[in-house]
């Protein structure tokens, strides 16, 4: 195939893409956010990537219309995203909506992805507790910074707990308004804002590194979420006595590990205490003789687990 004949199949095929796309007028429709997102992703990806070597006035046309359209379909979400937001921090937003939104974006984007550890939920769950992109590197260069100088490598680095895992361990532990969560090596905030949003439980967020801390707080400020809490300290350190829930998703290992699972025993034996696990520290807490598992589903390091203290 000659190389005009090549790029004008491929503008063509743009072109009806796009064309699609804009005919589309239920993708404007607030319930369809996965399938605004991929269209936004298959208009950046197709247009901006297939057309970039193309500088016809074309091609050059058709990129033009294709970007009007991705922020007319951004546009949407923005504008949900902050009349939700709005709603959060007048308290106005019921526990059961968002729960339901929720659930509805993560089991079309597992439809979708089935074997993505994040989602449709996610991308979502970030714009609504306001995480931005640049801030968080800004946040992660700083953490980088002090582990220069030395950290525990039993401490493990920061990952997200994805959407889909944290509303399996809110079913899970069977969390409810009246619970006492803790979040150990809460990050940024992300669970111990969402289980406060999804079920109306108190939260507290344990974290060790003053960036990650610093900036949940600044986002749980934002949002006026009065039922969390950012501690920034080592989990071997707080207090426990008052949690009925924990989560925990891999934050540490080893001694470290052990120690927290000691102070967590002693409050065990004291009242019903569910630990909720996601990572390989399920299977250490598996092995913990005073905890059983919650329901028979077969243990593994990429589903959430929960346990209970066997009393
Ligand atoms: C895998 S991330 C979990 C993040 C968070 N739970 C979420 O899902 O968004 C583990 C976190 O544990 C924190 N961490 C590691 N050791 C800790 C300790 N001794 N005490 C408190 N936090 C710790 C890390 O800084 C990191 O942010």
């Amino acid at each position: 195939m000659r190389e005009g004949d090549a790029r004008g199949q491929r503008l063509r095929k743009l072109r009806e893409s796009l064309e699609e796309i804009e005919q589309d007028a239920a993708l404007r429709d607030p319930a369809r956010y996965v399938d605004r997102v991929q269209a936004t992703e298959l208009l950046e990806l197709e247009f901006e990537g297939g057309l970039a070597e193309d500088d016809s006035a074309a091609a050059r046309a058709l990129v033009d219309r294709a970007m009007a359209v991705r922020r007319e379909l951004e546009d949407v979400d923005e504008a949900i995203v902050s009349e939700l937001r709005e709603r959060i921090r007048t308290q106005r937003c019921a526990e059961a909506e968002l729960m339901e939104r929720l659930r509805r974006i993560c089991d079309e984007s597992s439809a979708r992805w089935p074997n993505a550890f994040y989602g449709h939920g996610d991308f979502f769950a970030n714009a609504l507790l306001g995480f931005e992109p640049a801030a968080l590197e800004r946040v992660a260069a700083e953490v980088e910074e002090n582990e220069r100088a030395g950290r525990n490598p039993e401490q493990v680095f920061y990952q997200a707990t994805p959407v889909r895992q944290v509303l399996e361990l809110i079913d899970r532990a069977r969390v409810t308004a009246d619970d006492v969560v803790f979040d150990l090596g809460a990050g940024i905030g992300k669970v111990a804002m969402l289980v406060n949003l999804l079920t109306g439980a108190k939260v507290v967020g344990v974290e060790i590194e003053r960036a990650y801390s610093d900036y949940a707080r600044a986002r749980v400020e934002a949002l006026g979420l009065r039922g969390v809490e950012l501690r920034t300290q080592d989990a071997r350190t707080a207090r426990y006595d008052d949690a009925t829930v924990v989560f925990m998703y891999h934050p540490f290992t080893g001694r470290l590990l052990d120690e927290v699972l000691e102070r967590l025993r002693q409050q065990a034996e004291r009242r019903p205490l569910r630990i909720g696990t996601l990572g390989r520290i399920t299977f250490t807490l598996a092995q913990q003789s005073w905890l059983q598992p919650v329901g028979t589903d077969a243990l593994g390091e990429h589903r959430a687990a929960v346990f209970a203290g066997r009393r």
